[in-house]
């Protein structure tokens, strides 16, 4: 496999092994496609005991790159892993995915519901859903990032995202060159393990 090139454009990008996930927490946070840009894993065997997860793409249908992804389908040994944008894409506040809360009304994670709220303006998107939106203003699905999984190793790669920058006419180069950035608010990479319980 060519390990620099992922689908449309995207790069190929190793996230982690398996074996980095080790901890309780379910979330492992990076950056994707670009070094500005909070992403992170979701392993929803330890969110809520999924396994073979699998759900519509909500993008399907809307850019090319989803061809192949009319359904998501969760990797790694359990097919219990996805991963998601953590920009809110209703004007940019960064999700706290890593805040797991007891409540789906507290901003942050809600691991019995999947439900991740944003602190800004209260948008809601329900994870083991493709990230739907399910309350708030938030006027897509949070994107995804599209995943591959090598057995052998137990890599977790990137290889796209299946909502790219909203617009395929948009070339776009530079970190800021996004159209969900908004100069507003920055963005900084929880250290993993990140999760803190609230
Ligand atoms: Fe997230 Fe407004 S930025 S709800």
């Amino acid at each position: 496999a060519n390990n620099s090139q992922g689908l449309e454009g995207f790069p190929k990008y190793r996230i982690a092994n398996i074996n980095q996930l080790n901890s309780s927490c379910p979330v492992y946070f990076f950056s994707y496609p670009l070094t500005d840009e909070p992403c992170f894993l979701v392993d929803f065997s330890k969110l809520n005991n999924m396994k073979d997860v699998e759900f519509k793409n909500p993008y399907y249908n809307q850019f090319r790159i989803n061809a192949q992804f009319k359904n998501v389908v969760g990797v790694g040994p359990k097919r219990s892993i996805c991963a998601f944008s953590a920009v809110c894409v209703h004007l940019g506040c960064q999700l706290p995915a890593q805040a797991l809360v007891p409540s789906s009304s507290d901003p942050g994670l809600n691991p019995s519901t999947s439900v991740l709220h944003c602190p800004c303006h209260g948008s809601m998107y329900q994870l083991d859903q493709g990230g739907v939106v399910v309350g708030g203003p938030a006027p897509r699905p949070l994107p995804m990032v599209l995943l591959e999984y090598d057995e052998s190793s137990g890599d977790i790669y990137a290889i796209g995202n299946n909502a790219p920058y909203f617009s395929e006419a948009v070339p776009r180069r530079r970190p800021k060159d996004n159209l969900i950035y908004d100069p507003r608010y920055s963005y900084s990479l929880p250290t993993n393990p990140a999760c803190v319980r609230v």
